[in-house]
């Protein structure tokens, strides 16, 4: 990057919520961002399958043609919409410049999200995936993803990830209110589990929720396409195109391991045992239910 100053920067809160500091910096403008009706928004908390689902979705859009799927990185064909950082990046502007229909990703929480979405009934498709893998998987993402501030120890980023001191807040309350509004908007609500156990279903739900209908044989592309393995060897998907001062995949390549239950080998069991408590007072009342392995 230009400008090392922008990273390792402590993260600003902006109604409650922490985000990075250039994001709220220039608020009004992801505030002031105009949907289209036939937009079509990916949102999830980090580290739940966002790049996967952006993926599969660029492919359905496209008819399973991959070359036209290789035309550029997977974050200039689904636009990542609040990420603005000053001189590099503006997913405001990039997404102002795509022909619809758009493809739109978000990790914003469901009351940040710009007002023009719910006015527009745009059509919004969220992942979630289960709490003790994603405070894994971000904790070796802020390892490598250098606009996160340092993450510390695995045992300190395990206590700012239960109290949503970490970049985009809380994951309970993130995936309990977007699992609210699917009562009163048009919200696909997919599961990073059931995705891995049984993708093709999971393509068809998609397809079902689009309104689209592809060949068995153009599915089956996508999904073989869409195999962590294949994601991990394609380079406009695999972020190795980013600069490597601000993801350097030799701390922790950005496409890890793409598993369920990759907790165990990581949380002790005094620390599961408070987490599991912790969740038990945090998701109480809510309907959700999540698997942590498969
Ligand atoms: C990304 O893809 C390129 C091209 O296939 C490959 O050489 C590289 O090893 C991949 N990088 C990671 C970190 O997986």
């Amino acid at each position: 990057m230009e400008n090392p100053s922008v990273l390792r920067r402590e993260l600003v809160d902006i109604h409650g919520v922490p985000l990075f500091w250039c994001i709220v910096e220039e608020w009004s403008q992801v505030e002031s961002f105009e949907a289209r009706p036939d937009d079509i928004l990916i949102a999830t908390y980090p580290k739940s399958g966002t790049t996967w689902t952006c993926e599969i979705l660029d492919l359905i859009y496209n008819n399973g043609d991959l070359e036209k799927c290789k035309r550029d990185a997977i974050y200039n064909r689904v636009p990542f919409m609040e990420l603005i950082i000053p001189g590099q990046v503006n997913g405001i502007k990039q997404l102002e410049n795509i022909q619809s229909p758009r493809l739109i990703k978000t990790h914003l929480p469901v009351q940040l999200l710009p007002s023009s979405f719910w006015k527009n009934d745009c059509k919004m498709i969220y992942v979630a995936r289960n709490a003790k893998d994603v405070a894994v998987s971000y904790y070796y993402f802020y390892q490598m993803a250098k606009l996160h501030p340092e993450p510390g120890t695995w045992e300190e980023f395990l206590d700012k990830f239960m109290t949503g001191k970490v970049c985009f807040g809380s994951w309970y309350e993130h995936v309990k209110n977007w699992w609210e509004k699917r009562k009163d908007y048009r919200i696909l609500y997919l599961f990073y589990e059931d995705m891995k156990e049984d993708p093709k279903s999971n393509i068809h739900k998609l397809l079902e929720f689009l309104d689209k209908d592809l060949p068995e044989e153009t599915v089956a592309k996508i999904l073989y396409h869409t195999s962590f393995n294949v994601m991990k060897q394609n380079p406009s998907a695999n972020y190795t195109t980013m600069e490597k001062d601000a993801m350097d995949h030799s701390v922790s390549p950005f496409m890890r391991k793409g598993i369920s239950g990759d907790w165990k080998n990581k949380f002790t069991v005094s620390q599961y045992e408070a987490f599991e408590e912790d969740y038990k007072k945090k998701m109480k009342g809510s309907t959700l239910q999540f698997r942590s392995e498969i």
